[in-house]
């Protein structure tokens, strides 16, 4: 009786596994790598609302920016979400040489990071140093905002700065500006913050979507009056902004995908005498995700949530072929994403033909930034 339980448990899981994964059960086929990148958990805000009681630092312990308990919270149960799900690829106890976890300089994405390990690496047999704490310390790199070479948003950038500037004060974005301006009136009117572009209403979204998530009592009266949907799609608007040109894409991004496809590289490489680590973690930002998101054509326009997730899976057939799918998992659940010209089971050789638009060394990149005398759109 028992055995046949299992049996049909198995199959049903086999069935659950194929329906996620797509064609072709993957168990056949090697789950090589996963790379993960992810927004960090829920903060306080960075800047309060001048017209609301709830501006008082007192209402923020943690202080203004910083990660609340439910952010410590939300990362720790995405990293229990990602031992569940690599389980079989990850072993049960921490190992250094298996995973490698990278934050920007941002104390909320370095405690991000933590807390989200604490959920994926809980200490196992020998490595359990104390029965009331189940944790252990996991190491997460970091680099000044500065100089970061792979999340390169603090960087200076003048080329990039420049055509920012451009696409701000273009007919596009000052059509929407004239189109909204009775919004911004009214938004200005309730926040006491001059709103004039849809990088305001991106920050005022960004406050009332922190303010809710840790106490919506927090939340003031004029909130119900507001239009969620429209001030998402406006926010929205300010995120794909960032990276709106094929430039702008390469000058945010590239260095990532720089990082990113040099590990899937290595990952693939038969030289086994440095292997890759089996996951790539790294802890990053909003707009991380939306310039990433936008830079594979993948990006839907909605504001990234706390902790939302994009995931790459390299796969490799009994014969060798390695190909790649992309998920993103946000507040919504799990979907799969599709990149055109590549939607399932992405060939790697083809993933990395698109990619390389984008793909920038760090070098080149300092290069092109600081290259102004060229002419812009
Ligand atoms: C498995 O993949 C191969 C090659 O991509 C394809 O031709 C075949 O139809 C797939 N099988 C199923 C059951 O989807
Ligand atoms: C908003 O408008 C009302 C009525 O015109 C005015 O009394 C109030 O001072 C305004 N608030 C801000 C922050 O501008
Ligand atoms: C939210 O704030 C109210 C006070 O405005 C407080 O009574 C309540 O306990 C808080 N809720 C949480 C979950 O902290």
């Amino acid at each position: 009786m028992y055995g046949f339980i299992v049996l049909v448990l198995v199959f049903f899981l086999n069935q659950h596994h194929a329906a996620t994964t797509g064609r072709n059960i993957s168990e056949e086929d090697e789950l090589i790598t996963v790379v993960t990148v992810y927004r960090h958990g829920d903060r306080a805000p960075i800047k309060p609302i001048p017209t609301s009681k709830y501006c008082d630092p007192s209402y923020w312990p943690m202080g203004f920016g910083h990660l609340t308990k439910f952010g410590i919270e939300r990362q720790y149960d995405l990293g229990k979400w990602l031992r569940k799900r690599y389980d079989f690829l990850l072993s049960p106890t921490y190992k250094a040489s298996e995973i490698y976890v990278r934050s920007t300089d941002e104390d909320r994405v370095l405690m991000s990071a933590y807390s989200n390990l604490a959920g994926l690496y809980p200490p196992q047999g020998s490595q359990v140093w104390n029965d009331r704490i189940f944790w252990q310390p996991i190491p997460v790199h970091t680099i000044p905002r500065n100089i970061d070479d792979v999340i390169v948003e603090k960087r200076s950038c003048p080329k990039y700065d420049t055509l920012l500037k451009a696409t701000i004060k273009s007919d596009y974005f000052s059509r929407i500006n004239d189109k909204y301006a009775d919004l911004y009136k009214t938004i200005s009117n309730w926040t006491g913050i001059d709103v004039s572009d849809v990088e305001d209403i991106k920050l005022i979204r960004s406050t009332l979507y922190a303010i809710k998530s840790y106490n919506a009592t927090y939340l003031p009266e004029w909130e119900k009056d507001m239009n969620w949907h429209l001030i998402d799609n406006l926010a929205g608007l300010a995120y794909f902004r960032y990276t709106s040109t094929p430039t702008m894409k390469r000058l945010k991004s590239g260095p990532f995908f720089h990082y990113l496809l040099n590990h899937l590289d290595l990952a693939t490489s038969t030289n086994r005498a440095s292997p890759a680590p089996k996951m790539l973690m790294i802890s990053a930002h909003d707009t991380s995700l939306s310039g990433i998101l936008n830079s594979m054509g993948v990006f839907d326009g909605y504001p990234p949530d706390f902790a939302a997730t994009v995931i790459w899976e390299l796969k490799k057939r009994r014969n060798g072929e390695r190909y790649i799918n992309l998920y993103f998992k946000s507040e919504k659940g799990l979907e799969r994403l599709r990149i055109i010209g590549c939607e399932i089971d992405c060939d790697y050789g083809t993933f990395k033909d698109i990619m390389q638009n984008v793909a920038i060394s760090i070098g080149s990149w300092a290069k092109e930034c600081n290259r102004l005398s060229e002419k812009f759109v």
